[in-house]
């Protein structure tokens, strides 16, 4: 079998589930050389090499140490991606990157993107102001200018920095806040750090479609639903995504086929706007998350990334039909016309670890985890369980949570009913002082979600 070298810009359960699909290659025998956030045991266990550290000067230097052992890169998180990681690689060692360069880390500015909405589709665009420090205001002058806006947008406002802040940093009125003060006091925390936007409140549902691309083509998979909250119900604060679903088929169970190509289409122009009129090989890697809210009135853009969605692209790896080694070389040839997935559902699980989100200020009890009753679910399941650890660590023989989103259990099904109950089987199977949220594509939530669409269109 050819041997392939592979560059894995890692952080979480989203790399791992990378390293996954590239080690399942039938074509290609798949060497890893991991540059990764922290010692992940499963990625570890693939890997030829790995060093720890995201900045760019430790990754270019990994890279350059195996240069002749690596076909191509591939990057995960948003942050090596916004540094330019792809530019730099790819100028200091030839290399070839799968993710978008620096100059399309449209995820950068949320700013950036309002007006590219506002350019190429502004029905999808919600209604939008920005706020920039750089304007010099005086505080009761921006202060008079937020409560105008507000008195416009009725009370109805979301609140979210320019700069990302995965997630956490967007306040939503009657969510995060039911009082002016409120939404006022959260505004500041960001508006201390950059420009802030507060744009109208889209009530309706969630999705989100991930694009790949070679930088001709712009292929567009099957719409995903995160669930940012931290509790059942969707409660608490947000966070980097504590679970998502999707359905076997290309939409959710909240939405109408014509949601799914009205977002589909939303895609093409952003891609169209961003690539001009020539193929641009810098767009080449997911350079699209494109993150919607279904509204009464059609799609609307919630907010754009350029990079592979966690837990998001965890629903579509497992399920990919193709070899995904031939579909990197695709991406990196301008050759990739197509995607074929099994037409299955799937359930993404988070386990936390106690102190997630800041609800328990301490724990000092033990952070070992072990995931062997996990892991050994595949003999029951075989290929429809994956368990992928992310903000784990190993430390000698034994394997530690972190401070972030610790592991994942992906559950795949005929249906949402199935691959939730194989998640859920995998979530308690985990040995270790960790939560998650019970409510990932429960009926339950779901039922509520197609209600809600339903009050909405009626
Ligand atoms: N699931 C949210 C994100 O990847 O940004």
């Amino acid at each position: 079998m050819e041997k392939v070298g592979v560059l894995l810009v890692s952080y979480g359960s989203r790399a791992a589930a990378i390293a996954d699909a590239l080690c399942r290659s039938e074509n290609y025998d798949v060497r890893i050389f991991d540059a990764d956030k922290q010692k992940n045991p499963f990625i570890l266990e693939k890997a030829a090499a790995q060093e720890i550290g995201l900045d760019t000067e430790k990754i270019l230097n990994f890279a350059k140490k195996h240069r002749d052992e690596i076909d191509f890169g591939i990057v995960g998180p948003e942050g090596p991606i916004i540094d330019g990681i792809r530019d730099v690689v790819e100028k200091e060692t030839k290399i070839r990157m799968i993710c978008p360069a620096k100059e399309y880390a449209i995820e950068r500015s949320k700013v950036l993107q309002r007006h590219l909405l506002e350019k190429c589709c502004p029905d999808a665009n919600p209604r939008f102001k920005v706020f920039d420090p750089k304007d010099r205001p005086g505080k009761d002058e921006l202060r008079k200018d937020v409560w105008a806006w507000l008195d416009e947008l009725e009370n109805n406002a979301v609140v979210k920095p320019d700069a990302p802040a995965t997630g956490k940093g967007v306040g939503v009125w009657g969510d995060h806040f039911s009082t002016r003060e409120q939404l006022f006091a959260h505004f500041l925390t960001c508006y201390e750090h950059g420009a802030v936007i507060i744009e109208e409140k889209v009530e309706g549902e969630e999705f989100s479609l991930q694009f790949f691309s070679d930088g001709k083509h712009l292929i567009a998979t099957d719409a995903v639903r995160d669930y940012k909250r931290a509790f059942d119900g969707d409660l608490g604060a947000n966070t980097g995504g504590m679970g998502s679903y999707k359905d076997a088929g290309n939409r959710l169970p909240f939405m109408d086929q014509k949601d799914w190509d009205d977002a589909l289409e939303i895609g093409k122009k952003i891609f169209d706007e961003l690539k001009g009129d020539g193929d641009s090989p810098s767009l080449r890697g997911i350079p699209l998350y494109m993150a919607y809210t279904c509204a009464r009135d059609g799609v609307k853009v919630f907010e754009i990334n350029s990079r592979p969605g966690d837990p998001e692209m965890i629903n579509l790896l497992p399920v990919l039909k193709d070899d995904f080694v031939d579909v990197c070389f695709r991406m990196l040839d301008g050759t990739l016309t197509g995607l074929n997935f099994a037409r299955k559902a799937s359930v993404v699980t988070y386990a936390v670890p106690m102190t997630y989100g800041g609800y328990r200020k301490k724990f000092s009890g033990d952070n070992k985890v072990d995931l062997s009753k996990a892991y050994e679910l595949g003999k029951k399941y075989h290929d429809s369980i994956r368990i992928y650890p992310g903000s784990m660590e190993l430390r000698g023989k034994e394997t530690r949570a972190l401070g972030s989103r610790a592991v994942c259990a992906v559950g795949i099904g005929d249906d949402i009913e199935d691959a939730r109950n194989i998640s859920l089987d995998g979530i308690a199977s985990i040995d270790g002082a960790l939560w998650n949220r019970w409510d990932i594509g429960s009926e339950g939530h779901i039922k509520k979600s197609i209600e809600h669409m339903k009050s909405l269109r009626r």
